[in-house]
């Protein structure tokens, strides 16, 4: 074992640790999930309050969730009891760690129903399947795809047992290998497809898009969107990174780290608008469809241009890697917690706990499409997208909320000084966001969704 007397494993390096961070940061949330809710929410407009919300309130939560995994070195629930211990404070307060578990196996079981669907497109490209398709044959085939009962299940049941290999195999020897071959691999297809794109497609309309305000669509909703669009993308509030952080070496500075995590997961984002917009608009598609610009309109795009089976297969392929590179950091915090409290064999918690999201998720994947789950509703939504309605816009803002608090109120400045290690004028800074502006921000945009609710 390396640092301390805990237990616990270690990442072998300070830059393992970031790969790996970014890793869970940088997935669905930035390629799939943040170009079509720019899209939606005003393009430029979005893009503005959702950088608001990354570096003003995402970031120092970042910060805190770090530091608290660190100081813990345990699951998140761990963590958090043994650290309100230690500070005099109510073991209530490791209702944080459970919330975050829990959420992060509740999104794993709708997660891993998307990453299938990007596994079965990724095969579809390659094989040219989308050559020739016009918009009705690209809906279709989407259609096609989440109404076929065997392949939904069949692909989710495929990215959950990649996931479980992953983590089966412990952080040094699955999680660190996996991003060390993953992520430089990203980054390369990232970087070699947004300037294809920019030079094949229509990059002024893009970018008039992306960065031109429209505040008149900037309303409550879209607020409370990017807001927790901002911390799904930093894998927020999840235990996530309070288990990353758990397995952080004491000399990692962690102020710089979650600003590289931050500003390398909003870059990616914005790579995947420059990515995805240009070939929307060069082939005259709609950028604000929804959750189906990358499933039922890109292929449109692969099908029409020269080399577009290859082109369309390394966007999948590099959307299948996004997706496992943050599986693996929502499987890790309940495997964490499961084998920390029975002391059994990781391997087999990770396929047992695996094995149960799987089963939970087979009811999400087929609440899409025209499916007869998809008839069953929740407050007006289908399940996967009430899960993800829960998740995103209820849980981790609160979640977030009260690690921010927690950290800011009721753990001592003196043992967060001496975690962090900051300068003076920086940790002010910090401990100023983190006491007053994160708690009182994501209060008032909820505060504002009420009343915008009640009074319709
Ligand atoms: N950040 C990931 C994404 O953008 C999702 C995620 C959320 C992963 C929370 C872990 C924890 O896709």
């Amino acid at each position: 074992m390396m640092a301390g007397t805990s237990q616990t494993a270690h990442w072998s390096s300070r830059w393992t640790f970031i790969m790996a961070a970014v890793g869970s940061a940088v997935g669905l949330g930035n390629i799939w999930k943040f170009p079509y809710e720019a899209g939606q929410g005003g393009g430029g407009a979005f893009v503005l309050i959702y950088l608001f919300f990354v570096f003003v309130i995402g970031t120092p939560v970042l910060v805190a969730e770090l530091s608290l995994g660190r100081r813990g070195q345990k699951s998140p629930i761990g963590s958090m009891a043994k650290i309100a211990k230690e500070e005099g404070r109510s073991p209530l307060w490791s209702l944080i760690g459970w919330s975050g578990v829990l959420g992060a196996v509740i999104v794993l079981s709708f997660y891993s129903v998307i990453g299938g669907w990007t596994l079965s497109y990724m095969f579809d490209a390659f094989a040219g399947t989308f050559s020739g398709m016009d918009a009705a044959a690209a809906g279709a085939h989407f259609g096609g795809l989440l109404t076929n009962e065997y392949a939904v299940i069949g692909w989710h049941a495929a990215f959950m047992g990649l996931t479980m290999f992953i983590v089966a195999r412990g952080v040094e020897g699955g999680l660190e290998k996996a991003v060390t071959y993953l992520m430089p691999a990203l980054f390369a297809l990232l970087i070699g497809l947004a300037i294809y794109s920019s030079i094949a497609g229509d990059l002024a309309a893009t970018v008039d898009f992306l960065f031109k305000p429209d505040f008149s669509k900037l309303t409550f909703d879209v607020m409370l969107q990017a807001l927790g669009q901002s911390f799904f993308s930093l894998s927020l509030a999840l235990g996530s990174i309070m288990t990353y952080g758990a397995y952080m070496t004491r000399d990692v500075n962690i102020g710089k780290s979650a600003v590289i995590i931050a500003s390398a997961d909003t870059g990616v984002a914005i790579m995947a608008g420059m990515m995805i917009f240009p070939i929307v608009f060069a082939y005259g598609l709609v950028p604000g469809q929804g959750p189906g610009l990358i499933f039922a309109t890109l292929p449109i795009a692969f099908g029409q241009m020269s080399g577009g089976a290859f082109i369309g297969g390394a966007f999948f392929f590099l959307l299948v890697v996004a997706a496992i590179t943050s599986s693996i950091s929502l499987l890790e915090p309940s495997v964490s917690y499961i084998t920390e409290k029975t002391g059994a064999n990781r391997r087999k918690v990770a396929l047992m706990i695996g094995g149960f999201i799987f089963t939970m998720g087979i009811l999400s994947g087929l609440s899409q499409g025209d499916n007869p789950v998809a008839d069953i509703s929740i407050f007006g939504r289908s399940i996967l997208d009430a899960k993800d309605f829960l998740t995103n816009n209820i849980m981790m803002p609160i979640g977030g909320m009260f690690s921010a608090i927690f950290v800011g109120w009721f753990v001592s400045r003196k043992n967060m000084m001496e975690e962090l290690a900051m300068e003076d004028g920086t940790f002010r800074i910090w401990y100023f966001l983190v006491r007053f502006i994160c708690p009182v921000a994501i209060g008032a945009v909820f505060v504002s969704i009420i009343y915008n609710t009640v009074t319709g």
